[in-house]
């Protein structure tokens, strides 16, 4: 999984031998009537790998760009690395292709490069939220099983998980015939995940990170660009926090998946190849006082959930 230079953006190589760029146009929150214009000056601007995901309610409108910039010859559809994701509604085997196949449909794709299990719980068919009320019980193997169908049927050319903490991912790899592929989590300088990152790298999945700036102005609280030690050394390198942050997001060795729907931020994110964070300044990340973000109070209850706390969720990573 070394980052390797290619043609176009640098790239990170996955289990599978597919070449997953390092950056990667994040899509959650990018509204309807935005996202389509989004992915468009990305993909202009250089961007090779879209991250999507059902759940973000925009995925037609990430299709029709895609379709027009096919047809333009802007890009081929082969040059482009595209990741989707399960909801939690979906887990059951039978639906689990269902899913698939409708988001292909809203992509107008015949594959996806990648598909995720979004999240490590499940509610019941046909709910969209995430309120404690809608769990159903877990089935991992069960869906993780029509997950390895779906790879093996060519329709995901990998698959793979998000929100795994070290503990599911081992878990995971008991039963898996095919080993996950990826694992998504939320990866920033405040939130480092060492011991993750450390087994990922051992057992050859690749970390790929979301909010990798920390979702400013979003409900997660965090100011993760305002963080004075990234802050310094973005002041040092003459490079903007969100560069750095980025930056020590590829040099840490996982890949960066930035949403933004501003060309000129689309553009900056990209902006990272032609310097580094030196290793002086790159050993200074190690003093930030590190925060989960994205906690996941929404999956905890009681009764209801597989998980009656934080720490059962993330299996102590809190
Ligand atoms: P915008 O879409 O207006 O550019 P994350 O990827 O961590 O979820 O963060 C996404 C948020 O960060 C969005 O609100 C996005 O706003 C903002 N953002 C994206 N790129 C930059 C940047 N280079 N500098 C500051 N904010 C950015």
């Amino acid at each position: 999984m070394e980052m390797k230079s290619g043609h176009g953006p640098f790239y990170f190589e996955l289990n599978t031998g597919a070449k997953m760029p390092c950056i990667g146009l994040g899509t959650w929150k990018a509204p309807p009537g935005v996202v389509g214009e989004a992915v468009v000056a990305a993909v202009k601007a250089g961007y090779r790998h879209i991250d999507c995901a059902h759940v973000y309610d925009n995925e037609e409108e990430i299709g029709l760009a895609l379709k027009g910039l096919f047809s333009s010859g802007q890009v081929k559809r082969s040059e482009l690395f595209i990741t989707s994701k399960l909801w939690c509604c979906d887990h059951a085997p039978e639906d689990v292709p269902k899913a698939l196949a409708r988001t292909l449909e809203d992509l107008q794709l015949d594959y996806i490069d990648l598909y995720l299990i979004h999240w490590p719980f499940r509610t019941k068919p046909g709910m969209r939220g995430w309120d404690p009320e809608i769990m159903a019980p877990l089935c991992l193997p069960e869906t993780w099983k029509a997950m390895e169908d779906l790879h093996v049927s060519g329709k995901a050319r990998a698959i793979g998980v998000s929100n795994f903490s070290t503990k599911k991912l081992q878990d995971l790899l008991k039963y898996a015939k095919v080993p996950p592929a990826v694992n998504q989590v939320e990866c920033h300088p405040v939130w480092q995940q060492p011991g993750l990152h450390y087994l990922c790298k051992s057992i050859g999945v690749h970390l790929s990170a979301y909010s990798p700036l920390g979702s400013p102005g979003s409900w997660i609280k965090g100011e993760v660009l305002k963080e004075p030690i990234l802050v310094e050394i973005a002041e040092k390198l003459n490079k903007s926090p969100a560069q750095v942050a980025l930056r020590w997001g590829i040099q840490s060795g996982h890949s960066v998946l930035p949403k933004s729907v501003n060309e000129s931020r689309i553009k900056e994110n990209l902006s990272l190849f032609d310097w580094s964070i030196p290793p002086e300044l790159f050993s200074k990340f190690s003093s930030i006082h590190q925060q989960r973000l994205l906690r996941g109070e929404f999956a905890i209850h009681e009764t209801c959930s597989p998980y009656k706390s934080l720490q059962e969720l993330w299996d102590g990573e809190i």
